[in-house]
């Protein structure tokens, strides 16, 4: 949800700027910009549409020149994606650039204010109210001058800012968005995400809420919000930047999906020693999980499938109440959570605003706090009491894969510990189970394996379809929730994903001849049930295309085509059954000529409510 970055040193600023912004388009891809201080100057370029436009504008980055400077990627929140909206906005003086990521919520009023007293706004955005203020504020100190109309502002922000007075300067603010700092030899940085920074450092530091970075050519130092000096931790960055280029693949989806067994495994090997799961990032002490009356999951988007897949698992091996919550609705329902209650949160980029916010609202219940995360030293990882990190690498498409995999099997190791805390599991089980969670890496690859070459032939066949259906009943309609989001996401056909036991209430009267049904058969205590409503389907003309394993010869003898997975424990099946149903959304929305890595609308990180 816009991606800003910053940089200052002895080079041209414009090409270290745009290679970031390529890094962070996932972001955010409706515009960008760039601002560098160019003797005494500022100067900026930006372009409504995709970076390769602003590209073509700076010539690569040859213009402008200037050894300091801020970037953005925007995803248009305050006017329409145009180019006197893109940022970096700037201040009536022509003195400061600003960037900015966020929602500045009570720019209105700080408006009319401004207008008052002479300034002329040029664009709709929050943004440019900021560089205003900033100009108001501004005494020669270009700190004070930040401080003081940030501690104006309400909402969530990251920005980076440049004053044409400090050409070696760039400041960074953080309130509630992601921000990082990054540091070099000779020069220095700032990005709201790793990824835009891996190819020049390692060495980072988080930025906390309520924080100043002042970054220079020589140093950088952090102030609190009061404008206090203060020491952070410098942490190193565990990835390459290998990680996250596409490496030979058409696109970072099919990339993501195609590391699912390694990732799954990094997520799960280093946590199993001697045959037993070992949690060392995590002190849910049995005393602890014996005081849980009630667990609530709470997550939005696929991280919410995530939760409704992990639900089975940890209601069947813990016998635990499970909740699964949309963080959005969550905040507003007044809910039932106190000191009884473990809220597990989870979130790939462990910055969604509406998943943090779910989060401080069940701290501020009483709730005891783990946080299923990726990305390491994020808001949500740094709230939670307890992290449980994917390691699964970067993740660029948009569309979620290896974080949706690496999510589900934390899940499980998680039902599977607190079950044989409780007492609720028998070695003999425990051993088995266990055994069945290390052989997902193996089962992914092979669900990998049997899908890749039949699924574009089936892609051909199902793209044209207006409309597709996807059922299947208990962790088989968790499995469908998900194969529907990634279908509608990145192909754009509508896609439902309904119950199969639902479908005969209602929902049935929208099938008609060749109707696309998904019919997820993967739990084997409930595939005669399923076969029954694929029957009903059938009978209403419906072509179905069923995801279940070879020995199902029932539910294969009734569908018009089939997806095959390994059989696997009923309650990890969804880690598996996924996998053509990414696929299939995948080769979908390629033979539809989509923009799969960054679909229309949308945006990686949600960073606003
Ligand atoms: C966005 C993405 C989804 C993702 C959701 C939650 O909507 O497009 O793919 O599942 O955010 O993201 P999180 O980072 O919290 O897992």
């Amino acid at each position: 949800m816009c991606g800003i970055i910053g940089f200052t040193g002895s080079q041209n600023a414009a090409p270290i700027l745009l290679d970031g912004l390529s890094r962070m388009e996932y972001r955010g891809y409706d515009s960008a910009g760039i601002a560098v201080l160019n003797r005494g100057a500022i100067e900026v370029e930006k372009a409504q549409g995709r970076l390769t436009n602003l590209l073509e504008k700076t010539d690569n980055g040859k213009r402008p020149q200037g050894f300091a400077g801020i970037g953005h990627t925007r995803w248009a929140t305050h006017g329409a994606p145009n180019d006197i909206n893109s940022h970096p906005h700037v201040s009536g003086d022509g003195r400061f650039a600003i960037v900015h990521n966020g929602i500045i919520e009570n720019y209105a009023a700080i408006k009319e204010e401004l207008t008052a007293k002479g300034h002329v706004f040029v664009s709709e955005t929050d943004t440019e109210v900021a560089a205003h203020l900033i100009e108001e504020c501004y005494t020669g100190d270009f700190k004070a001058a930040v401080m003081k109309a940030v501690s104006r502002l309400e909402g969530a922000y990251a920005f980076g800012i440049i004053c044409s007075d400090f050409p070696g300067t760039v400041f960074a603010v953080r309130q509630a968005a992601p921000l990082i700092v990054g540091l070099g030899f000779g020069e220095n940085y700032f990005a709201s995400d790793v990824t835009a920074l891996v190819s020049y450092t390692k060495n980072v530091i988080y930025l906390d809420d309520g924080e100043f970075a002042e970054v220079r050519t020589d140093g950088v130092t952090i102030y609190d919000s009061i404008g206090r000096p203060v020491e952070k931790p410098v942490s190193k960055i565990a990835w390459s930047i290998e990680a996250a280029e596409k490496g030979g693949y058409e696109h970072f989806m099919l990339k993501e999906i195609v590391e699912q067994p390694a990732a799954v495994k990094e997520a799960i090997a280093p946590r199993i020693k001697g045959g037993e799961i070992v949690l060392d990032d995590f002190d849910l002490t049995e005393e602890k999980l014996r005081n849980i009356n009630k667990i609530v999951i709470t997550a939005c988007g696929s991280a919410y499938h995530a939760g409704c897949c992990g639900r089975y698992a940890i209601e069947k091996l813990t016998r635990i109440p499970v909740e699964v919550k949309l963080a959005s609705e969550f905040r507003y329902e007044d809910p039932i959570v106190d000191e009884h209650t473990l809220m597990i949160i989870v979130s790939q980029s462990g910055e969604t605003a509406d998943t943090k916010a779910a989060l401080e609202e069940g701290k501020r219940l009483g709730a005891e706090i783990l946080a299923i995360v990726n990305v390491v030293g994020s808001s949500i990882a740094r709230l939670a009491d307890h992290v449980l990190y994917e390691w699964a690498g970067p993740e660029i498409a948009v569309a979620t894969t290896k974080g949706f995999t690496t999510q589900l099997v934390l899940l499980y190791l998680f039902a599977l510990y607190a079950a044989k805390k409780l007492d609720r599991v028998d070695d003999f089980e425990y051993a088995r189970l266990l055994g069945e969670i290390c052989s997902l890496p193996k089962r992914i690859q092979n669900a990998i394996d049997l899908n890749m070459v039949s699924i574009p032939r089936l892609a051909e066949k199902y793209h044209d379809r207006g409309s597709m259906f996807f059922i299947g009943r208990n962790t088989d309609y968790a499995v469908a929730l998900e194969g529907s989001l990634k279908m509608k996401e990145i192909s754009y056909i509508h896609a439902e994903a309904y119950a199969a036991g639902e479908l005969k209430h209602g929902t049935i009267a929208l099938i008609e001849e060749g109707t696309p049904v998904v019919a997820v058969c993967c739990n084997e205590d409930l595939l005669e049930k399923t076969a029954s409503n694929i029957l009903e389907v059938k009978a209403r003309g419906a072509e179905v295309l069923a995801l279940s394993f070879r020995e199902n010869r029932d539910i294969i003898a009734h569908a018009d085509d089939v997806m095959f997975v390994p059989k696997t424990e009923t309650f990890f099946s969804e880690a598996v059954a996924v996998i053509p149903l990414q696929l299939l959304a995948y080769y979908v929305a390629k033979a539809n000529g989509c923009d799969i890595d960054k679909p229309r609308n949308l945006a990686k990180s949600v960073t606003v409510e």
